[in-house]
């Protein structure tokens, strides 16, 4: 598949076949998220890989302490969005609540819960970069975080990046001894989709190409 489709056909997985991810396949992947461009080519991204009982563990802990902190999915932003913006929110809402909803779990806690056991992936990537680094490399890091979706898309894989546990960071370092001075950026869940799953049966919208492109001639 050539990359158009390949992006194309990317979409947030929320339920996972319990099948193997090999090891190579996990090793083309973050292969590939390391061959993304970076500013002077830094390469400011670091991976960590768990999976069985080392994820397990992780999911344990994040449980433990999302039930005492329960932070939830929000934009993050200071003060409200313009309406034009929290639309697009709406918009991916209203195509995932009827299919949730045929879950027999209330709506936040399906996300919550979810994104705090990686949706059942059989593998859980953790996202670092050092904080030495500027904030502006996060941009490095997202593009390498793309490059690593799609490979993952390429491979027959798929993924849901998950930003909820960011806010567990020193949670998630102590479990998997990272480093102080490692900031975690976001965490990957990777596995096969259960495409029979309700909770993958839908396609967030996007706006249209006059929204976001501004022509000057
Ligand atoms: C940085 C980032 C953080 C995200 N955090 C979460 C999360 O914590 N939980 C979740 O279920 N999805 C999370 N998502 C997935 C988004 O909800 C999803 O990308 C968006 O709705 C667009 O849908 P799509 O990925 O299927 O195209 C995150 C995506 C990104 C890029």
């Amino acid at each position: 598949m050539d990359v158009q489709n390949i992006m194309k056909q990317r979409k947030s997985v929320r339920n996972y076949l319990d099948k193997i991810v090999s090891r190579a396949d996990i090793e083309d992947v973050i292969r590939c998220a390391g061959a993304a461009p970076s500013a002077i080519n830094l390469q400011p991204w670091e991976y960590v890989v768990t999976y069985g009982e080392e994820k397990d563990r992780l999911i344990r802990r994040l449980k433990k302490v999302h039930a005492m902190k329960h932070v939830s999915c929000g934009p993050g932003t200071k003060a409200p969005l313009p309406e034009k913006i929290s639309n697009r929110s709406r918009g991916a809402l209203k195509v995932m609540e009827p299919q949730i909803s045929k879950l027999d779990i209330p709506f936040n806690q399906f996300i919550e819960q979810g994104s705090c056991s990686f949706y059942g992936a059989p593998v859980a990537i953790i996202v670092l970069m050092d904080k030495l680094f500027p904030k502006l490399r996060y941009l490095d890091v997202g593009l390498s975080v793309s490059y690593l979706l799609l490979a993952a898309e390429g491979k027959g894989l798929s993924t849901c990046p998950i930003g909820l546990i960011t806010e567990y960071g020193d949670d998630i370092k102590a479990v998997l001894n990272i480093p102080e001075e490692k900031e975690v950026l976001l965490a990957i869940g990777l596995g096969y989709a259960d495409e029979t799953a309700p909770e993958n049966d839908f396609r967030t919208d996007r706006e249209p190409l006059k929204e976001i492109l501004t022509w000057y001639e």
